[in-house]
């Protein structure tokens, strides 16, 4: 396990980065549904990438455990005695059984319902009944959990099942440092729900790589943020396969003519808790996302932030990253949508999306208004960990309305009449992540 420091807070570089070429050819449907290219997503990307297994919160304590299903795979992280974070699969060396069967937990020895063999925390066999019959004496100290690649790094725990696999740093290149300074290791996890969805785990992250279609799943949006890409800046980190997009927030889109009152209503307890008189803005709604930026300046310090290292538009737009393979992060400095889509153990057209919120609690306050989910949260409750299926469970008034395309979506894609789509500019991010999947697939 290595963990990578974390750089001092420096401002980050918003320079456009230049266009990387693309393909220009059909994404075929067989894609989210063939068989045969799942099992080729599971040896060249699953088996190849860092994947974030869960937080580094998890194992703050030596003992400390928890489980990550990852398609056909279970994997186990744990902090040892030694203070050291570990991953193994979660697999019985004796005869297969899988070991730990909790999400998370706390243990001094893990033991395997089988035939009782135990391991400590580090991964080391150290008990087995009946040691003086085995062949080559007791295999206590000899045998150890199969481990696997993992590093600590932005409150994350990551796992390679690659041995060979290149550091995490060098998987993140630029971007690293950037999802470094939002501090996420200092925030908490006050949503957390996974839901098993019938449709292809490229759903999602297709899905987050573009905002064309927030006019239509998200129409609310317009008083609250840009809906136009022509004031978005959208960059593709090439060759490292990842993507971010910036996109004004806190004040309505250019487009929206009228509807003073909902823009404001909206916007109201945001501008309320930053000092701010929404009627001030009654004439021109489009100032509010200076004036609220100026405010966070002026206040941010007597309200317990430090936005000394963030840009201003750091303050209320969205900064959006789409981590290769299959993570979001949708970033504010009080708080993160995280995203997340895992493959099904065997159905292409099933899998498992993740949706974690995390908030920043300025110091001393427990209780908190977090804007993206529209609730309160409270940093004093563990939030438990819901699962469920599209339609039974949250996950926060925006994410569902994406949830709720993909089903459809789906059958559209596994249909003989889908040709291979038709991609506006603004989906280069789309592209990307296709191509990138074909490099990595070695097509
Ligand atoms: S399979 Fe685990 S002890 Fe036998
Ligand atoms: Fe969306």
């Amino acid at each position: 396990m290595a963990t990578l420091a974390r750089p001092a807070p420096q401002r980050i570089d918003v320079t456009p980065q230049p266009m990387p070429p693309l393909s220009d050819g059909p994404i075929a449907g067989s894609r989210y549904w063939s068989h045969d290219f799942m099992a080729r997503e599971w040896d060249g990307i699953w088996t190849k990438a860092w994947l974030i297994g869960g937080l580094a919160r998890q194992v703050a304590r030596p003992g400390d455990f928890f489980t990550y299903e990852l398609g056909r795979e279970s994997l186990l992280v744990t902090r040892g005695e030694d203070g050291q974070v570990r991953a193994f699969y979660n697999v019985c060396p004796h005869r297969g059984k899988r070991l730990v069967m909790e999400e998370e937990g706390n243990a001094k020895r893990l033991a395997c319902s089988y035939h009782g063999w135990r391991f400590d925390s580090e991964g080391e066999l150290n008990f087995v009944p009946c040691p003086e019959d085995f062949g080559g004496g007791n295999p206590c100290g000899k045998v150890r959990l199969e481990e696997v690649l993992c590093e600590v790094f932005a409150g994350f725990v990551w796992v390679n099942l690659d041995p060979a696999a290149p550091p995490l740093a060098d998987h993140l290149g630029p971007i690293g440092p950037q999802l470094a300074l939002y501090n996420m290791e200092a925030m908490h996890r006050t949503h957390w729900v996974t839901l098993e969805g019938d449709w292809n785990w490229k759903c999602v992250q297709d899905n987050f790589n573009e905002s064309y279609h927030l006019p239509f799943v998200h129409p609310q949006t317009r008083f609250v943020m840009e809906q136009s890409y022509k004031d978005c800046q959208f960059d593709l980190y090439a060759p490292h396969g990842h993507a971010r997009m910036f996109m004004p927030g806190s004040r309505p889109s250019r487009s929206l003519r009228g509807h003073t009152d909902t823009v404001l209503e909206m916007m109201r307890s945001e501008l309320t808790y930053w000092g701010l008189d929404p009627e001030e803005f009654r004439d021109d709604p489009l100032r509010t996302r200076a004036a609220l930026q100026a405010a966070k300046r002026a206040r941010g310090a007597e309200k317990g932030y430090d936005f000394s290292h963030f840009h201003d538009a750091q303050l209320t737009d969205h900064f959006h990253y789409t981590v290769f393979p299959n993570i979001s992060f949708s970033l504010k400095p009080d708080g993160c949508i995280w995203l997340r889509a895992d493959p099904h153990p065997t159905d292409p057209e099933r899998c498992f999306f993740d949706m974690w919120y995390f908030t920043w609690f300025p110091d001393g306050v427990d209780r908190y208004y977090a804007y993206s989910m529209g609730q309160e949260v409270d940093r004093t409750v563990r939030v438990p960990h819901r699962r469920g299926v599209v339609g039974e469970l949250s996950c926060g008034p925006g994410i569902d309305q994406d949830v709720a395309i993909w089903s459809e979506q789906q059958k559209g894609l596994r249909s003989r009449g889908y040709r291979g789509g038709h991609l506006a500019g603004q989906e280069a991010r789309v592209r990307f992540f296709h191509d990138t999947i074909d490099r990595w697939l070695g097509a």
